[in-house]
This record gives C-alpha cells, structure tokens and sequence, in this order.
C-alpha cells in the first residue's frame, strides 16, 4: 500500500471549487481525464445502456469528506448527497476522531447468501441431509459460472438449511448458498448461483423450488470500526467536554432502547454511508436493506452503533463501534460503467471491497457521532440555519467574499430572509438603491 500524504486538510471548506479540485487532484495524482470524468459523469449514450426507457441525466452534488485516518491510513472520501451539512459533519467527527488515534476497522470474508425456496419437501429432515453432503456437486456447478471470483480466491464457500415450518403456505425448506464474491458485490454472481442449483436441490429434496435469488440480509458479509476518542476533544462548547461525550453516550442508549428513535439514529449513519456507495458506483438500496435488518436481528429494531463513555488510564475517552452488513463491490455493474464512479475509487485508493466496507463503516460511525453530538448539545437546527443563511447570501448575490459576512448578519439578526440579504449585500457592496 502506497503511503499518502496526511487527509487532514485543513481549510478545505474555504478553498474555492478549483482550488478544490486541484488539492484532491494532487492528493490523488489523478489525471487531467479524471478530473473531466469527475466532471462530466455519466454520458446520456451510458445512461441510455444501463437502464431502460432512459430520458436523461439526473446530478447531485460530489462532495469530499476529509480527515479520515482508518487502520492508520489517510482516505479523502467521495461522496454524493443532496443533504446540506452531511459532508462537513463527517469530516468534523473524523477530525476529532484523529485526536483517538482515527478509526481502526475490520470486515469478515466477502461472503453472499443466496436462497433457494423448496416447497412440498416430503421428509424435510432427509431433504436437508441430502442437501449438505452434495456442497461438491452443488459447488462443481455454481463455481465455474464466474471463472473471475473463482480465480481471485472466491467460489462456494457452504451450504445451509433452514426449515420454514409455519408459513401462510405450509412449511418450505430454504437452502443457502455461501458465496464468497471477492471483490464483486455479487448480485449476479449469488443470483445465477441460486438459479443454476435449483434443479439439482429440487432432485436431492423431492421438493418443488420457487423463488432464487440472493438476501440483502448480507449477514456474513459485516464490516466493523471502532474509535476511542479523548473527551477534552469536545472541549469548548457551552458544555463541560465530559457531559458532551454522556450526552452522545446517553442519545445511544435511546436508540437502543426505542425504535421510533432508532430508526432516525440509523438513518443518519446511513447519511454517510449511501454517499460513498453511489459515489463508488454500488447498490446503495441493498446496504439499506441489509443495515436495517441486521438492525432488528434480536427481535428489536435498535442503534447499529454503540458509544459509551469509558476510563482509559486518567483522561476519560468516549469510545464507539458500529457493525453492520455491508455488501460493496470495487469491480463490476455501476462501478465499472461510471466514470466518476471510477475516479472516486482512485481517490478512495482502496485495495479491496473488504477495504472499501471497512471505510464505510468508519463513515458511517463519524456521521453518527457528529449527528449525536450536535443533538445532544446544541441540536442540529442551528447548524442547518447557519448553512441556510449561506445559501440565501448566495442567492441574493452576495459575492464569495463576503458570503460569509451577509450570512453571519443574516444570523445575528436572527431573520434569515431573501430581502434582508439583498439589503445587506447592496450595503456592503456600495450599491444602495
Ligand atoms: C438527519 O438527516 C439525520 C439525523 O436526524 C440523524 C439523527 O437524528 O441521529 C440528524
């Protein structure tokens, strides 16, 4: 793995859109194409190969989140959201998390399920028998359908059966196929794999098989990230940095405790997740199946992360861990096709998909905790006003140098409005009518 310089960058936010551009393209070493990729996207032509019925083009904003240090190494993170303050929220939480040591991540082996429905199984019990002593027929048939995951280590990895006994059909005997899927995200691969084993799961049972197709419950698919961050880091605020680092601990254990709020918990991890997903190219409505139900897999819907306030030697530390299925491919579908998506994976410079989830989770983990720390202290709306007032000085034309100025008055005067901003821009500009 190449060393690269530090992802702490500092001002960033402050730097214009070319500047911009021409930190992350030295950052990055990427080439004059890459950025008129980034730039461009996606052609109509491309687009009108991917899908069906294709009229056009559809563009949301790509941001870059900084300051990520996972498993002691920098990434700059591509990411495309609509939301206002998600990219800066997440670069803050990975600024203060550098304070910890940054994030350290792990994942388990790319490994996809894929199910196969049997139905009117006479002996379920027998069925199952027959179907794990056949794991080598079963893998003789689904391991050369993808020759490229087979030779980059992939292939079958086992066999299980689950019985459905009480359905609104009757009973049903699900079989699934484990498959490592390497660097793919899979979907094909799981999904020909079920359709391909189908006939010889029907002769083995007796059975009568439905439905083929992979689960989005992608559950030995996790990856994981941890941070233990000093809590003199949340020093400075009307709170005291302790009660800073309870009150994030004190938001988790609603979200564990309560669905309603677990729900909006989640979703804000998935704020940073999606982003970096469609950024890169991946099927970001899987990775929202699948955190969810993992979410729920003890029975109760709860926070897929857990913080806690924690005494690490003198100086207490506020330390968190996330955990969820997150099934992401570096080669293949979207992410070959899209040039951006392409672009965003070289300034990602990971190795692996296993690499890429690990980050993901880290994201999904900083994106939690600035969202609990700005509830469980000022709360998010004046975060969100002081955005608001930018865009409105924006839109009253106030110049970039002195959008920050119109849009602190804005603030201070407590009325965020298009016609207050006019007057302020024209006063500061000399152009009173
Ligand atoms: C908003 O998009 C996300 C939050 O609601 C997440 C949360 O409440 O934890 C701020």
């Amino acid at each position: 793995m190449s060393e690269r310089p530090t992802s702490r960058l500092s001002g960033f936010y402050n730097q214009t859109l070319r500047e911009r551009l021409a930190t992350v393209a030295a950052w990055a070493e990427l080439s004059d194409a890459d950025l008129a990729a980034l730039r461009a996207g996606l052609s109509v032509e491309q687009a009108d190969r991917m899908v069906e019925n294709a009229l056009g083009l559809f563009a949301l904003p790509l941001g870059l989140g900084a300051n990520f240090l996972v498993n002691g190494r920098n990434y700059l993170v591509p990411m495309v959201v609509e939301e206002p303050s998600v990219i800066a929220a997440v670069s803050n939480a990975a600024r203060l998390a550098r304070a910890g040591g940054g994030f350290a991540a792990g994942s388990s082996e790319p490994v996809m399920i894929g199910q196969v429905q049997l139905l009117d199984v006479p002996d379920p019990e027998r069925a199952a028998q027959a179907v794990l002593a056949a794991q080598q027929q079963l893998a003789a048939l689904i391991d050369p359908l993808h020759p490229s995951i087979l030779r980059a280590g992939g292939g079958l990895r086992g066999v299980e059966v689950r019985q459905l006994p009480d359905t609104p059909v009757g009973p049903m005997t699900i079989v699934h196929l484990l498959l490592d899927c390497r660097d793919a995200m899979g979907a094909n691969a799981v999904n020909s794999a079920a359709e391909v084993a189908a006939p010889l799961l029907e002769s083995l049972t007796g059975g009568r098989a439905r439905l083929r197709i992979l689960s989005n419950l992608s559950d030995r698919r996790l990856a994981w990230a941890t941070c233990r961050i000093p809590v003199s880091v949340f020093a400075g605020g009307d709170l005291e940095a302790v009660e800073v680092a309870r009150g994030v601990a004190e938001a988790n254990a609603f979200a564990w405790a309560d669905p309603y709020r677990a729900a909006t918990h989640n979703k804000g991890i998935m704020n940073g997740i999606d982003p970096v997903a469609i950024a890169t190219g991946n099927d970001w409505r899987a990775l929202e199946a699948g955190a969810h139900a993992y979410a729920a897999r003890d029975g109760q819907y709860r926070a897929l992360t857990d913080w806690r306030v924690v005494t690490d030697g003198d100086e207490p530390a506020l330390a968190g861990r996330i955990e969820l299925p997150l099934a992401v491919g570096i080669v293949g579908g979207a992410t070959r096709v899209h040039p951006a998506a392409q672009v965003a994976l070289k300034i990602l410079g990971v190795a692996s998909a296993r690499e890429l989830a690990e980050l993901m989770a880290a994201v999904g983990l900083a994106q939690n905790l600035s969202a609990l720390r700005a509830l469980a202290t000022e709360g998010i709306q004046s975060g969100h006003m002081a955005l608001h007032a930018r865009h409105v000085a924006l839109a009253a034309g106030a110049p970039d140098e002195l959008v920050e100025q119109v849009a602190a008055r804005l603030r201070a005067e407590g009325q965020i409005r298009a016609a207050r901003a006019a007057e302020i821009v024209a006063e500061l500009t000399g152009h009173l009518s």
